[in-house]
């Protein structure tokens, strides 16, 4: 349309409208008079104010002419998609964990209990930084993030294989803000973004809000369902894949070699971006096949944060990718948040995982969640629940629960006796999933969160 006298005349009007020369609600020029201003005939006017009107930019009133829209409603990520059940909303879980009352027992929820944590650590760090230096203490932190942090984690990440050298690398305030930081910078409304069926919760809540396209892909104990996802990419073009590609929320599965190649291999073809959030690495009891390692950070974006193996409170993320995006990636967070995490929680971050105690700290996790991963998974199948597979590490059952029962059912009932649960179709872009429902073995110790379980499922079945 640029270059056309209509594209003329629709130019003229958005910018009248960008200005506020022309206000929400406020009548247009006569198609003739804006003619005679314009230049042009009164059809070309006719031509573009309908053209606006399409847009949703202008509306025509019978008998009256047209006027200005009233502004956009705000952004309500509720009333985005499809109207569904609240309990099956992929908010539910988020706010029913992060607002629980502390006697509530929260196997739905996505953390480790505070007593697992390394809590020594983090007051000896609290306490190294009593002496820190007044600019720590009061200034904003280099764009980067923390020199000595990234430094960590290059290292960190050598070991698993992917070799990012440091301009590669930069912190974020979160995972999530790590994800958003991407999604702002690859994304537009109207693009499409695949991810598993089921997947966390929250990619579909932050996608929404990115007003993009969710295209899912079945999920198997391999990672996606390879024939589904080569459909996926010839049918919808989709720009990004967000996935985790060991210890998958919710399902605990982790991507074989043989997944991994054949997914690169058609990422490339189809010049598809991968999004592997790797949060729940430090729970592997090895190393698994990692994309960004076997891409080399090239079409592979690999983030990570230390809410899981450290603490939800002091809260960082990080972005390893290709150079030049990471340069543009931190200039969008400078326009966001002028900045990255604060340089306290940084240097706070950086003793805690220098110290020696936090590799100790991370073998105890592991260890003690090796077996409660076994003892729980024995509990609920005398339950009739059962795990879709073994996980080789990490915090979650995803289970199957007794013929006929729906997951969003047991959990609204659940929730009357103080337990949190997270139904299936939470996690579920396809909502086929209510008849599973995600465990956190960490958050099961309470005998009382069995017997509510079980007196919820012999309740439900009557
Ligand atoms: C797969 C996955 N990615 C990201 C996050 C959020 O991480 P952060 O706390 O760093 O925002 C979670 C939290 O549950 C998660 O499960």
């Amino acid at each position: 349309m640029t270059g056309t006298r209509t594209g003329d005349v629709m130019t003229a009007i958005r910018s009248r409208i960008a200005s506020r020369a022309l206000a929400p609600d406020e009548k247009l020029p006569s198609i003739r008079s804006f003619a005679k201003r314009m230049n042009v005939s009164p059809s070309t006017v006719v031509d573009a104010y309908d053209r606006l009107a399409a847009e949703g930019i202008i509306r025509s009133q019978r008998g009256s002419g047209f006027y200005v829209c009233s502004p956009l409603a705000p952004l309500d990520l509720a009333t985005i998609g499809p109207k569904l059940d609240r309990e099956i909303d992929p908010f539910w879980v988020s706010r029913q964990s992060l607002d629980a009352e502390t006697d509530m027992l929260k196997p739905g929820c996505g953390w480790l209990p505070p007593d697992w944590m390394p809590n020594d650590g983090i007051r000896k760090a609290i306490r190294k930084l009593a002496r820190a230096s007044d600019a720590l203490l009061s200034e904003y932190g280099s764009t980067r993030g923390s020199k000595k942090l990234r430094h960590f984690l290059g290292r960190q990440l050598a070991d698993e294989g992917i070799n990012a050298r440091p301009e590669q690398i930069m912190l974020s305030i979160s995972g999530t803000q790590a994800i958003d930081l991407i999604c702002r910078f690859l994304l537009r409304p109207g693009d499409s973004v695949i991810v598993d069926d089921p997947c966390y919760f929250n990619f579909q809540a932050l996608l929404k809000a990115h007003e993009v396209n969710v295209v899912s892909v079945p999920y198997t104990a391999s990672g996606p369902n390879m024939q589904r996802f080569a459909e996926a990419l010839t049918a919808h073009k989709p720009r990004l894949y967000i996935t985790n590609s060991a210890l998958h929320n919710p399902t605990g599965a982790t991507m074989s070699p043989q997944t991994a190649h054949q997914l690169l291999t058609l990422a490339a073809k189809h010049d598809l971006t991968i999004v592997e959030d790797d949060i729940f690495s430090a729970f592997e009891p090895s190393s698994s096949p990692r994309l960004a390692s076997l891409d080399g950070l090239e079409r592979v974006i690999r983030i990570g944060s230390f809410s899981k193996p450290l603490s939800a409170s002091i809260r960082c993320g990080y972005i390893a990718a290709r150079a030049d995006w990471i340069e543009a990636l931190i200039d969008l967070q400078v326009a966001t948040n002028f900045g990255g995490p604060s340089p306290l929680t940084s240097e706070m971050l950086f003793h805690i995982l220098s110290d020696g105690s936090y590799r100790k700290h991370m073998e105890d996790v592991r260890q003690k969640l090796s077996k409660k991963r076994l003892s729980v998974a024995k509990e609920l199948s005398a339950l009739g629940i059962v795990p879709w597979l073994m996980p080789r590490g990490g915090f979650y059952l995803w289970c199957t629960l007794p013929e006929g029962l729906d997951s969003a059912h047991i959990a609204r009932e659940a929730l009357k006796h103080n337990l949190v649960l997270a139904p299936g179709n939470v996690f579920s872009p396809s909502q086929t999933m209510a008849h599973y429902m995600r465990f956190n073995v960490s958050q099961m110790s309470d005998p009382k969160t069995l017997t509510v379980l079980k007196n919820v499922i012999a309740s439900s079945r009557n």
